[in-house]
């Protein structure tokens, strides 16, 4: 069993990493092998719509999401986390799933190359919003699960979590035990 953990976040260190950290920790101690790819430390360009991805599956772009598309297969469940900028998700995590397009084909199916890996990925969601009120973070878990639905993948779930200052939602135990849990649910096959 492989986890991968995907940080949207600049803020190395910052909420929404120690809530991946917490779900990865869920998923390690389930018995599952861990990884973690931090986004803004990846050149990820956003799509540019060529439509070359469909015939092939294979993106016309050259940069680091070509390994990311390689781990995103081998693994059986992706967790990830991302705070919330502008009442959206952040631009690293936007340009990622904007790149998810090379697992579809031109009539938006799952791409024959894919399918078999891609329809049994389970996916799950953490954000951070700075408002007291997490459900602000509500577009970003619909934009996720909505693909998910899409593509026909299994939802996992999201935590939404609410904390401002680097490192803050470290003090809440609530939503990190909230985090593991749903690591964890990413390791055990229901
Ligand atoms: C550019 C930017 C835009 C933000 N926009 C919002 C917002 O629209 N709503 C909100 O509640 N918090 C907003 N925040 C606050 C972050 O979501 C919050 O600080 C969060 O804890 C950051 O998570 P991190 O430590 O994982 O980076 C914004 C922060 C930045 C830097």
């Amino acid at each position: 069993m492989k986890i991968m953990g995907v940080l949207g976040s600049p803020r190395v260190g910052g909420n929404s990493a120690i809530l991946l950290e917490e779900a990865l920790a869920g998923a390690k101690d389930a018995g599952a092998k861990v990884e973690k790819i931090i986004l803004s430390q990846k050149k990820i360009s956003g799509c540019l719509d060529c439509t070359k991805c469909n015939e092939m599956g294979i993106c016309a772009i050259k940069d680091d999401m070509q390994e990311i598309q390689k781990k995103i297969l081998e693994s059986d469940a992706i967790i990830h986390s991302v705070p919330v900028y502008f009442w959206a998700m952040t631009s690293q995590m936007k340009a990622y799933l904007d790149r998810w397009c090379v697992f579809f084909d031109g009539q938006w199916q799952l791409h024959k190359a894919y399918a078999p890996k891609m329809k049994k990925k389970r996916i799950g969601l953490i954000t951070v919003c700075g408002d007291p009120d997490v459900s602000i973070a509500n577009p970003i878990i619909h934009s996720f699960k909505t693909t998910c639905d899409f593509a026909g993948l299994p939802w996992l779930g999201g935590v939404q979590a609410s904390a401002a200052t680097k490192g803050e939602i470290a003090n809440n135990k609530e939503i990190k035990k909230e985090a593991y849990n749903l690591g964890k649910k990413g390791a055990t096959i229901s």
